[in-house]
């Protein structure tokens, strides 16, 4: 096994896993020292004389939401270079279809002597349940080019003795695995959905899921409503055009989710798909999360400005950017015109020969050639307005992003047409059909329902207390999951985030991510379990599912917390057990 990172190799060394995983380390331990696993940081020790390679390297999130494949590209580097015979190259990472292209090309170019056939083999296993998963795989997955090094990754697998799909290209097998992904993240986004409409009916959405699971065509998995995962990208005083009852209004971005939240619907100033034009469109969705890192604030001529984190979209008059690839080579898009009722006018306002001048009428993009068109008010159009500047700057606190059905735009008071965030997750395979020119309206709903799943729990929590300021809160759980210690896309990270933002003294527990978690939130009071948790706390949310926190003596708890409050992230109690034993309890979709 080689590992570029010699702190995770001098562990393994030793025989200890540099992550909690159940039964991992035994499992290392023991093949270690019957000497069939061996540790390196060096390919020239691994690779030659090997009849497979086995590409397992991260694919994190990359630029404009696509999988970066540098890592997948640098090891089919290293392999080439160490490789000294025929072999067959392995894909194991979760990566976009045509990346195995991208191997056979970098083995191809990099050793003209020797062979190597690429075989995507896309992994299934779950963290915190990944040994079981391996050995036990519901299906195994594999497809290449050359049906013979397909056969031979096929074989390696028929001890297990479970089913075995060879695809004919390797395509296919790279897009068994996101499809599979896409799907999963389409049932929890489901069942989000559902239990927000259960609550509003007085349903309860844990039982309507078991109902529903029964139907063999349905089954019970991925349909627990719960926190979901997200994002968005605006900071809170940037303002946009507001309509309410005829009256039209700047609303900074903060009042306006703050609005939302409490049941203020709006209207804001939004490109309009259908029309064309700008106009005002009902707001559905307001979202919110902790952001810490550099925002951009993008000047254009005209001196408009726009303050965003550095992943946010943008439409340039040539194609989808994001803020931190804008140069001042790029135009943007600027509303323009006279909106009937409105006193920022002038902010709007471009003279009509300028926008004339401006009006890009030559691009072949279905979205810039809709914003050209002209049609809801007399002057009402969309220029381009040049960038002049970008700069970053440090910032730490809440960015907001706004939906607006259809439109994916709203416009800032600079008069700037701005677009909502790619969510993430599903991102990657939205990214790629974005890239092959398809637009995949149902991945963006599933990502959208996903992205405001997080924040609900906080908003619960602000509905049942009364005010957040000075409040102790529990997290009950902190990695993304039971079993696991991994913290990546974590909801506890952006909900303690914005507890702390709002003034709430926050604590954690968790029975395997508090050594994690400390480095990268230090503010968080840790707690040696979950009674010292809950000890003179005015809330508790159960944030990850862990077994340990079903067992606990509710009793004891609720006579140790200052305000016997539970809101329930994952639905792990039973409502009417909690309520007799006298807490105020709240689940998600069965309040
Ligand atoms: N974690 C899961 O549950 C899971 C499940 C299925 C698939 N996958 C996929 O498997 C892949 C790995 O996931 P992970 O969770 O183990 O990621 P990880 O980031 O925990 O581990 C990846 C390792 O690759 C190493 N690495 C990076 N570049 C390298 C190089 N050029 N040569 C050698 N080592 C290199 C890193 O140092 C790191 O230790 C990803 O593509 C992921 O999407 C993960």
């Amino acid at each position: 096994m080689v590992d570029v990172n010699r702190e995770k190799i001098d562990l393994l060394l030793k025989h200890q896993v540099p992550f909690y995983e159940p039964g991992l380390a035994e499992l290392v331990r023991r093949n270690a020292e019957s000497h069939r696993l061996r540790f390196t940081t060096s390919y020239a020790d691994a690779v030659p004389g090997a009849e497979y390679a086995i590409i397992a390297v991260s694919t994190p999130e990359g630029e404009g939401g696509e999988a970066d494949l540098s890592y997948v590209e640098a090891a089919a580097g290293s392999i080439a270079d160490h490789m000294t015979g025929p072999l067959v190259v392995v894909n194991k990472s979760t990566v976009p279809p045509l990346t195995g292209d991208m191997v056979s090309e970098v083995l191809r170019r990099r050793n003209s002597k020797h062979v190597a056939h690429v075989v995507s083999n896309p992994e299934f296993l779950r963290e915190g349940s990944a040994i079981q998963d391996f050995m036990h795989p519901d299906r195994v997955v594999v497809g290449g080019h050359d049906r013979g090094a397909a056969e031979k990754v096929a074989k390696l697998y028929e001890p297990l003795m479970a089913p075995i799909l060879i695809t004919p290209n390797i395509y296919t097998a790279e897009m068994v695995k996101y499809a599979s992904n896409a799907f999963l993240a389409a049932r929890i986004s489901f069942i989000n959905e559902i239990a927000r409409i259960c609550e509003r009916v007085d349903a309860d959405a844990k039982l309507v899921a078991e109902g529903m699971g029964l139907d063999k065509r349905i089954g019970p998995h991925y349909l627990d409503a719960g926190i979901g995962y997200g994002g968005s990208c605006l900071v809170g005083d940037e303002t946009v055009l507001v309509r309410r009852d005829g009256v039209v209004a700047a609303s900074t971005l903060q009042d306006l989710y703050a609005d939302v939240r409490a049941g203020v619907g709006a209207h804001v100033l939004a490109w309009n798909r259908e029309s064309g034009g700008v106009g005002y469109l009902p707001l559905s969705v307001a979202t919110m999360r902790a952001y810490e890192g550099d925002v951009l604030e993008i000047r254009t001529a005209g001196d408009r400005r726009v303050v965003c984190t550095p992943d946010h979209p943008f439409v340039t008059r040539t194609k989808m950017k994001l803020a931190r690839e804008l140069n001042p080579l790029d135009w943007l898009p600027v509303a323009v015109g006279q909106f009937p009722g409105c006193e920022q006018l002038s902010l709007l306002q471009v003279g009509a020969e300028t926008a004339a001048a401006r009006t890009s009428r030559s691009s072949g993009s279905g979205l810039n050639a809709d914003l050209d068109r002209s049609v809801e008010f007399d002057v009402a159009n969309t220029a381009w307005v040049r960038i002049r500047d970008v700069r970053p700057r440090p910032y730490s606190g809440a960015v907001y992003s706004l939906e607006v059905p259809g439109a994916h735009t709203f416009v800032t008071t600079g008069g700037l047409v701005t677009h909502n965030c790619f969510p993430k997750d599903v991102k990657a395979l939205a990214a790629l059909a974005e890239r092959f020119d398809y637009h995949p309206e149902l991945l963006h709903a599933v990502m959208d329902i996903n992205r405001d799943q997080r924040m609900l729990v906080i908003d619960k929590l602000r509905e049942t207390i009364d005010g957040l300021h000075d409040k102790v809160v529990g997290l009950l759980g902190l990695a993304f999951k039971p079993n696991t210690d991994d913290l990546r896309e974590a909801p506890s990270l952006d909900i303690a985030k914005v507890l702390l933002a709002a003034g709430a003294r926050v604590r954690g527990y968790d029975p395997a991510a508090m050594e994690r978690m400390q480095p990268i939130l230090p503010d968080l009071e840790y707690t040696k379990d979950a009674y010292e948790l809950a000890a003179g706390a005015d809330a508790l949310i159960v944030i990850t599912e862990w077994n340990e926190f079903r067992h606990l003596d509710m009793v004891r708890i609720k006579a140790s917390m200052r305000t016997p409050v539970v809101i329930d992230g994952r639905n792990i109690y039973v409502p009417s057990e909690m309520r007799d034993i006298g807490f105020t309890y709240r689940g998600i979709g069965r309040d």
